[in-house]
């Protein structure tokens, strides 16, 4: 059985707005990913103070390049002390074992790795017409995922509407990690395919990736505890 949470998406553009937004958290440490914006405008500095903080951290940073430089630059990441990170499926089975071998620390001991399949701002005719891909979205899912379970990763991200076709394929122990979250009652924002809290473990996510309901919410704590209480049904 999987560990299930609820992971912040702290997309703010500096640490003190990042800093500023986890001082309201007194009593929960919140499991955090810090995208690209945060890392480049504030690099292993952010990763390490909210480390250090006792904060679990996704760093969502999707790999993809040839196997040798992936598999270095994860060596570097694994370092970080970072409890989750990710690649993009497309760069190969054999790209995907690189980074699990640079990820691997001496003891063994590495931080989880999951794949991005298909973004979920990629359309089944932008699939077709720009990347010459004929499969239908959803088999290249699968596909991608299975290739990702191949390559010994742990699971993949997708959207909370392909977390059971990512389970059929790939069995229930394969982790999905799933954004496009909102609460019944919210802004939709930009996203298009989404879902509830509630909905999503229905469905089988491991692990929601909330931003914008938690983080421009009036107020942040009571959004992230609806959420938990929601996703974890308790
Ligand atoms: O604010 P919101 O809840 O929409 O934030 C979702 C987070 O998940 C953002 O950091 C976004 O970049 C990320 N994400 C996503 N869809 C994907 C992959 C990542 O929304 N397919």
């Amino acid at each position: 059985m999987n560990a299930k949470d609820v992971i912040i998406a702290c997309d703010f553009s500096s640490k003190e707005a990042t800093l500023e937004f986890l001082d309201k958290f007194k009593e929960e440490k919140p499991f955090v990913k810090i995208g690209m914006e945060l890392y480049y405008a504030a690099g292993n500095d952010i990763v390490r103070e909210i480390k250090r903080r006792g904060h679990k951290i996704f760093l969502d940073l999707k790999l993809h390049d040839i196997p040798n430089t992936v598999k270095k630059a994860m060596r570097v990441l694994s370092d970080l002390d970072v409890d989750m990170t990710n690649v993009h499926a497309s760069g190969t089975i054999e790209m995907m074992r690189a980074a699990i071998e640079g990820l691997t620390r001496p003891d063994g001991s590495r931080p989880l790795l999951i794949a991005v399949t298909q973004l979920t701002s990629t359309s089944e005719e932008a699939m077709r017409n720009q990347l010459l891909v004929d499969a239908t979205i959803n088999d290249c899912i699968a596909k991608y995922a299975q290739n990702a379970k191949e390559a010994g990763l742990d699971g993949v991200v997708c959207s909370p509407l392909e977390a059971g076709l990512v389970k059929e394929a790939c069995g229930n122990d394969f982790m999905t990690v799933t954004p496009g979250i909102r609460f019944a009652d919210s802004s939709k924002d930009d996203q298009v395919r989404i879902t509830t809290p509630e909905r999503a473990r229905e469905i089988g996510s491991d692990y929601i990736v909330v931003g914008r309901p938690i983080t421009a919410a009036e107020d942040p704590v009571a959004a992230y505890r609806k959420c938990v209480k929601e996703f974890l049904n308790k």
